[in-house]
Order: structure tokens, then sequence, then C-alpha cells
């Protein structure tokens, strides 16, 4: 799939196929997609994951999960769920990953890189080195970092022809649950299935408007888009029917009858 349509197509899909499960080659580039995401100095170790999977994974725990989930229906349904967390600790390997940069050729010479310059001054910069103070910037840092991957996890998802979707749940039930330390914090589950309603979910999902997010050479002077790109996106399929479609109220309807749940 084109990466343009991935990004139109993708949608929060709340309706899945219970009986088909997720092949497993699928999720794995699900995994690849999320790994080869850009991180900050190359950490490579702060963002890990659970991979829950129905008939695989205790019953148990997978039942526990959707109730730290608040037993919001599709994670019952979905069949697979990935749990997404952020390892603190893996802050302590940027000064591997930053001289394995070095040694990949992606930072060069010509900019300054040494290992001296990564124990010299690198090291010795809050900015870089996030662990030099408290760990606030570590924090802040990691939680853009997972995102991103997360991001990429969510395309993947949508590149295969499955349907996706971010959950959210009780923290600290999460981490007790699956025994992960301290320096653990789960992040967000994504849910991964097959979807039981249409892909589109009845449209694209309402969004602020272009010039109220987006500004030009000051903050708060809208950047104007351009009509004829816009009409380059729709026709890519980026930019697709806004959200509800006319039958969806029906669709909904039948999803509710379909998963014996109220209307
Ligand atoms: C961090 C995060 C957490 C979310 N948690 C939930 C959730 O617990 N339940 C839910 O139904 N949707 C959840 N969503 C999905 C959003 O509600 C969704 O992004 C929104 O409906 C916009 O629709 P779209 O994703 O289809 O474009 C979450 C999204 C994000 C980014």
């Amino acid at each position: 799939m084109e990466f343009k349509q991935a990004v139109g197509n993708r949608r929060s899909i709340r309706y899945y196929q219970p009986y088909r499960p997720v092949e497993k080659d699928k999720l794995q580039t699900i995994l690849e997609a999320a790994r080869l995401q850009c991180q900050h100095g190359n950490a490579g170790l702060v963002r890990k994951a659970v991979v829950v999977t129905r008939g695989e994974t205790d019953d148990a725990i997978r039942e526990e999960l959707i109730d730290a989930l608040y037993n919001q229906p599709q994670a019952t349904q979905a069949p697979v769920a990935i749990v997404w967390a952020i390892d603190i600790s893996g802050w302590e390997n940027l000064r591997e990953n930053l001289l394995n940069l070095i040694d990949a050729k992606a930072l060069t010479s010509s900019y300054g890189w040494s290992e001296q310059f990564v124990e010299e001054t690198v090291l010795k910069t809050p900015d870089f080195n996030v662990l030099a103070g408290d760990n606030t910037f570590a924090e802040w840092l990691s939680a853009i970092e997972m995102g991103l991957a997360i991001g990429s996890a969510l395309l993947a998802a949508v590149d295969l022809g499955l349907g996706t979707q971010l959950l959210t749940g009780r923290r600290d039930q999460i981490r007790e649950l699956f025994g992960m330390p301290e320096h653990v914090t789960p992040a967000q589950i994504q849910i991964v299935g097959y979807p039981a309603e249409n892909p589109d979910g009845g449209g694209q999902r309402p969004r602020p408007p272009f010039e109220d997010l987006y500004f030009a050479d000051t903050w708060g002077n809208s950047m104007q888009r351009d009509p004829a790109v816009v009409e380059d996106l729709r026709k890519a399929g980026m930019i697709q029917e806004s959200a509800p479609l006319p039958w969806r109220a029906d669709e909904v309807r039948a999803l509710a009858a379909m998963f014996g749940l109220p209307e």
C-alpha cells in the first residue's frame, strides 16, 4: 500500500472478527516497524512490548488485561494486544549507542563526532545525556519515542490489511500483571485483528482545520493550505470522506446486534 493511502485508511477500529487470528509474519512486521523508528541517541532498549495472543497467552492473563482496559468490548474481540512499555533503564546504554552510531558512520567526524567528543562533551551536556540530571527529560523523550514507535506500528498494521487501535488502561494493574519492574511503565495497548466493521470506520474522523494547527513564521499566523494539494491528497487516498458516512448509523446498529451489545 502506498504511504499516503495507509495514512488515509487508518482508523481506530472498534469492532473485530474474534474468530480470525493475526498471522505471525504480520505481527512481526508490525513490531519491526516500531523497532526501526528513530530514537534519541539510538538508545535502543527504551521501547519494549509484551504481546498477548488469544489461544496462546494464559486465558487468566488475557482476561485481567481486558479488565485493566476497563473491559472495553473491542479488547475482548481483538485476538492480539501489544502492551507497549517504556523501560527508562534503556537510557543507560546511551554511551555505547552513540559510539555505535559513530561506527555505523551515521554520526560522522565531519560534524566533530568521536569517542572523545562523546565522553567530554555529549555525556557532560544534560540536553544530550538525558540522565545527567533527574529522569524528567528522559521520561519526556521516552514518551515521544514510544509515540513514534506506536505510530509506525499502527500504520504497519493498516498496510497489512489489519484493523488496529490504541487503548488506555490502568497502568499499575498492567505493570503488576506482567511482572514489569519499577523502571518500566506500561505506555499504551495496541489491539490488532481483522475488522468486523468496514475498515473505513464510516469515514475519516474529525480533525481541527489545518489552519488552526500550523503557523507560518510566527505563532498564531495561520499557514494556508493549497487546494490543489488537498485535491492531490484526495486522489492518493490520504484525505478521505469525513465521518459519518450515510450508512454508518445502520452499520453500528448491525454491529451491536452481532456482538450482543446495546445500540
Ligand atoms: C494515546 C491514545 C489512547 C487512546 N485510548 C483509547 C481508548 O482507551 N479507547 C478508545 O476507544 N479509543 C482510544 N483511543 C483512540 C482515539 O479515541 C482515536 O484516536 C479517536 O477516536 C480518533 O479517531 P481515529 O483514530 O479513528 O482517527 C486512543 C488514542 C490514543 C492516541
